[in-house]
């Protein structure tokens, strides 16, 4: 007899990330031999550093083999805490420390902690999809911040302090921000702190994964550096795009003193601990050297000259410079097309892989996501396809 199963329905309210649909669909072209340029994923075109493998070989050979403590080696919490002083300049407890597979790991966390029916998250709109996703699964009520072209896509503070009620449990930042680069500034940050003060109940997920991305020597604001929020502050953050390790799976979490167990736990119930290896790796890309870093954020610098005004000279096309990240999110609506029926003509007929801006929110229709995680050559490649296919 065939199986008659019964997940629960929750199952049924996960979204997804489209960017690995895109990248399927990429992939499987470029099998039957076509050429595709891939400004779809968003991950550094970069190796790992060797210094850094080489960390994660030496810890292998030296036996590390097992379980280690579920929210990390102590050498490595320790070396965190060191990475925060060093780059926000503020003091933090190890204890506070929750090492987990990626950066994903910590906001699926917080989501869970604070997110069932009747209660609501606030999420950046247009912003990482699985905020909204994991979201509808806890239940609880998706309650958008809408990011806008004409701010630069970061958030008037005023707008997201007037949109918090007694349910709001949970507040998500972005900065630097995927998909549109954008970051908030230092004056929006201090608002919202000022304003969250009278919100007692709202925690805040800062997810600051592209921490070390700014351009235009644009200082990164951490609100790990607001001591008002100490007690109710998750930082997100991670190695994934700092030091082009997104498939070695680790991330790290710094949670508020109250919340710390029920992080762990979460861990335990869930993934035991990371990888024993990929902890040392991990140790040496934040007490090594940084040259890698740099450079990485150099020529993402340089490419993302190259997209903006390449994307602003096409027809109907338009690009904000974004401050951070590696993305750029340009507005399309005056091509005649929507952002999915761009997206996949694009990619069928021009050979060129995008993300759909609505793959990143309701607010993201009439946009473009495209990474610029890729050779200059490539890039301006692209650009030469996409005039072809707009003026075609
Ligand atoms: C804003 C944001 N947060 C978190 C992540 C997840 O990072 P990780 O690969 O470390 O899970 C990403 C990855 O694209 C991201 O863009």
């Amino acid at each position: 007899m065939a199986a008659e199963l019964h997940p629960v329905e929750a199952i049924s309210r996960l979204g997804t990330e489209t960017a690995f649909d895109v990248l399927a669909r990429a992939e499987a072209l470029a099998a039957q031999g076509r050429d595709i340029i891939n400004l779809g994923i968003g991950q550094p075109d970069f190796k790992t550093p060797p210094h850094i493998v080489e960390a994660a070989i030496k810890a292998l050979r030296d036996g590390h083999h097992g379980y280690t403590a579920s929210p990390g080696v102590p050498e490595l919490r320790k070396a965190v805490v060191e990475d925060i002083a060093k780059y926000r300049g503020v003091d933090v407890d190890p204890s506070r420390v929750v090492v987990v597979p990626g950066g994903k790991v910590t906001m699926f966390f917080a989501i869970l902690m604070f997110g069932e029916p009747g209660a609501e998250i606030m999420y950046p709109n247009p912003g990482f999809p699985i905020y909204e996703s994991v979201i509808n699964f806890s239940g609880a009520k998706a309650v958008p911040v809408p990011l806008l072209e004409e701010n630069d896509f970061s958030f008037d503070a005023d707008s997201v302090l007037a949109a918090i009620t007694p349910n709001t449990r949970l507040l998500i930042i972005n900065s630097p921000a995927n998909p549109t680069g954008g970051t908030v500034s230092r004056r929006e940050f201090d608002k919202l702190v000022a304003g969250l003060e009278a919100h007692p109940q709202v925690a805040v997920m800062s997810d600051e994964i592209y921490s070390r991305m700014t351009y235009d020597e644009r200082e990164h604001v951490s609100l790990m550096g607001y001591k008002e929020l100490e007690d109710r502050l998750i930082l997100l953050d991670g190695w994934s795009k700092t030091y082009a390790m997104t498939g070695w799976r680790i991330g790290y979490g710094v949670w508020p003193a109250s919340l710390v167990e029920a992080a762990t736990r979460l861990a335990v119930n869930c993934h035991s601990c990371v990888n024993a290896p990929t902890q040392y790796a991990a140790i040496e890309a934040l007490r090594g050297p940084q040259d890698s870093v740099d450079t990485m954020a150099q020529a993402f610098d340089e490419r993302r000259q190259v997209i903006v005004d390449g994307l602003n000279d096409l027809p109907g096309v338009s690009c904000r410079t974004p401050g951070g990240a590696f993305y750029v999110f340009p507005n399309i609506s005056n091509t005649g097309m929507d952002a999915t029926t761009l997206q996949d003509r694009l990619l069928q007929e021009a050979g060129v892989a995008a993300i759909a801006g609505t793959s990143f929110g309701a607010y993201g229709e009439g946009y473009l996501r495209f990474s610029y995680a890729n050779t200059v050559e490539n890039i301006e490649a692209a650009l030469g396809r996409i005039r072809d296919l707009l003026t075609g």
